[in-house]
């Protein structure tokens, strides 16, 4: 039997009702045969990136973090935009994947979720995160990135979105990079 492809949901979000989260969530729970979607849930304890603490012994979430990307075939974010750019805590997890070398070569993608209640269409997070992505040496999958704009009352109560549309489109994200990930290891 092949292995699942597998691939690492890294929500930009801390916040419990998260939308960005949903929309992982879903993608989770859509996630076609072949494909293992894992949620990170490490980003609110991860501790303020300082160069002098990245070093052996890392802290445990750290080495955890590195360890959660080391094994995804790839990674998919979705990300609010706070006050023009990253949530801070978001880009604390991109400073900390850096150092490690983990996402070098790694294939990604984003969902950029931004709906009503995101007056900027969260673009300028979104060039932000391929601005420090470019640091990392990871390969944006331009096929599996995807605006693709969720409002607050499409989440449901199992945390993920209901809207039909909407799931029919994660299906397609993640299908595409599915399929980046089989062309490129075929
Ligand atoms: C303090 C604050 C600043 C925000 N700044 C922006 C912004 O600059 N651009 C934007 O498009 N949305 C902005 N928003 C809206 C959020 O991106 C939006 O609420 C988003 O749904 C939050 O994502 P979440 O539901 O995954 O937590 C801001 C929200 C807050 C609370």
């Amino acid at each position: 039997m092949t292995k699942p492809l597998q691939v690492l949901l890294i929500s930009g979000s801390v916040r419990a009702a998260s939308t960005n989260t949903a929309v992982l969530t879903t993608v989770q729970h859509i996630a076609p045969e072949g494909v293992r979607a894992v949620m990170y849930t490490g980003l609110a304890r991860l501790p303020h990136f300082n160069p002098d603490d990245d070093r052996d012994p890392l802290h445990p979430e750290v080495a955890a973090l590195r360890t959660h990307i080391k094994a995804a075939d790839a990674l998919l974010f979705s990300t609010p935009e706070y006050a023009g750019s990253l949530p801070g805590s978001f880009k604390n997890l991109l400073d900390w994947s850096i150092g490690g070398g983990e996402m070098n070569g790694q294939p990604v993608a984003w969902i950029n979720a931004a709906g009503c209640g995101a007056p900027t269409g969260a673009v300028d997070a979104h060039a932000t995160l391929l601005k420090v992505l470019s640091y990392t040496g990871s390969v944006v999958v331009e096929g599996a990135c995807m605006r693709l704009p969720v409002e607050r009352r499409m989440v449901g109560n199992q945390d993920t979105i209901t809207d039909p549309a909407v799931r029919t489109q994660l299906m397609v994200v993640i299908e595409q990079l599915a399929r980046h990930l089989r062309a490129a290891s075929s």
